[in-house]
Parts: structure tokens; sequence; C-alpha cells
């Protein structure tokens, strides 16, 4: 029982401490922004954005955006996004929760935002559902993920071979889902570009970038 304790105890330090860092540092730097601000140029009106982790997309938003409501489960991220929030002027309603049961409203936002996090969610079906409630009717969801890499199958088996290491070490993150068909399912009008972003491994750096409209 006492060894199960001290995993336990391992695990929390790792997602609450250790991976929020080495996250901040990977999704920091010109490649990732450059990807962020031009996702985010034409997002406006009331904005909540799901997976908000340490902060990175803020200094992106277009100046009209004053003021956005953010949900992210791990409290640890929501700490490391503080020195952003001060840094920006944007004002932040920072909601410690998950994505798949939002106490909002529905149809409260005009758009939705992800940036690399519906890898990680683990009822990503039911948080979609939950975007699509909570958005206006031509409300957008604007997103940018990582998933299967659709042209490539021998990358596909690769990708769901490793899977099981990456939810272990990328705090639940799978590296094989159909980001598009996922999408899709919620949204029957969305467009999807499908790209390898470059510098990035190929397992990892399949992406689905896309705006799908309510
Ligand atoms: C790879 S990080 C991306 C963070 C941020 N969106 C960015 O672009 O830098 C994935 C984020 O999803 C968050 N996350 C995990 N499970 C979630 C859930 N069920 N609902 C909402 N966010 C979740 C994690 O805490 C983490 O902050």
């Amino acid at each position: 029982m006492p060894i199960v304790l001290d995993l336990v105890k391992v695990v929390n330090v790792y997602q609450q401490f250790v991976f929020p860092r080495l996250l901040d540092v990977a999704m920091q730097g010109e490649l990732f922004s450059r990807y962020r601000r031009s996702l985010l140029a034409d997002v406006s009106g009331d904005v909540l954005e799901i997976g908000f982790g340490t902060g990175l997309n803020l200094a992106h938003y277009p100046e009209a955006v004053q003021r956005i409501v953010t949900v992210d489960p791990n409290a640890g991220m929501n700490g490391l996004a503080q020195k952003r929030i001060e840094a920006s002027g944007v004002t932040v309603d920072q909601r410690l929760l998950s994505g798949e049961a939002l106490p909002m409203a529905d149809q409260s936002f005009d758009s939705v935002v992800s940036t690399w996090t519906l890898c990680s969610i683990p009822k990503v079906e039911q948080a979609l559902g939950e975007i699509q409630r909570v958005l206006r009717p031509g409300g957008r969801f604007f997103f940018i993920e990582h998933g299967l890499a659709a042209d490539n199958p021998g990358l596909q088996r690769w990708q769901n071979r490793v899977n099981p290491i990456q939810n272990v070490l990328g705090d639940g993150c799978n590296l094989n889902r159909d980001m598009a068909s996922l999408v899709r399912a919620v949204f029957p009008d969305t467009h999807v570009d499908q790209f390898y972003m470059e510098r990035l491994p190929k397992f990892a750096g399949y992406m689905y970038r896309g705006i799908a409209t309510k």
C-alpha cells in the first residue's frame, strides 16, 4: 500500500509540477507562435479557450479581444499561466475544470479556441459536444491539433504503437486521433487543413488546423 501511495505522489508531482514546465518550454518559441497568431487572427466576440495550459495563446489574440474565459483541469498549468495573464492586457476568467462538462450556458460564446488540447481530453466527443452547445448559432470553433497521420498508414501503425508511452509521458496525450473526423461529427460545416508542421518529428507533427462553424 505505501508503494502505491508513493507512486500516486510521484505521478501527481509529474502532472502538476514537471509536465507543465516541460510543456511551457517546448511550446513557446517562434514556430509555435506563428501558428498561434495565424489561427487566432479572426477570433472575435465572447471567447472561450479550452485547455488554456500556461497561457501561451494570450499574446496572440487580436487587440479587440479584451476578455476571455478559459478552462483547464491542471492547477499546475493554471499557476504557470499567471505571469502571462498579468503581462497581457486581457482579462482572463480562468476556471479549473475539464472541457467535458462546461458550466456555461447554451449559446454564450462567439468563438471557442483549442490549440493542441483535443489530444489530451479523455472524453473528446463529449467535449466537442459541449463546445457546440456553448457556441451561438454562426459561432466558430478555431482549432489546431496534432493527430493521426492521415496520409501515411505506416506512420499510423507507429503512432498506435507509441501511443501508450505518449499517454504516460504526455499526461494523457494521444498521438492517433483523427481530429478532422472527430470535429466533423459534431460540426458538419468544418474547414480543415492537414499538414506536417516543420521541425517536429513526424509521429507528433501531423496537424489539423481548422475552423468549424455552428
Ligand atoms: C499540450 S497542452 C496545450 C496547452 C495550450 N492549449 C497551448 O497551446 O499551449 C494540453 C492542455 O490540455 C489540458 N487538458 C487536459 N485534459 C483536459 C480536459 N479534460 N479538458 C480541458 N483541458 C484539458 C492540459 O491540462 C493542458 O493544459
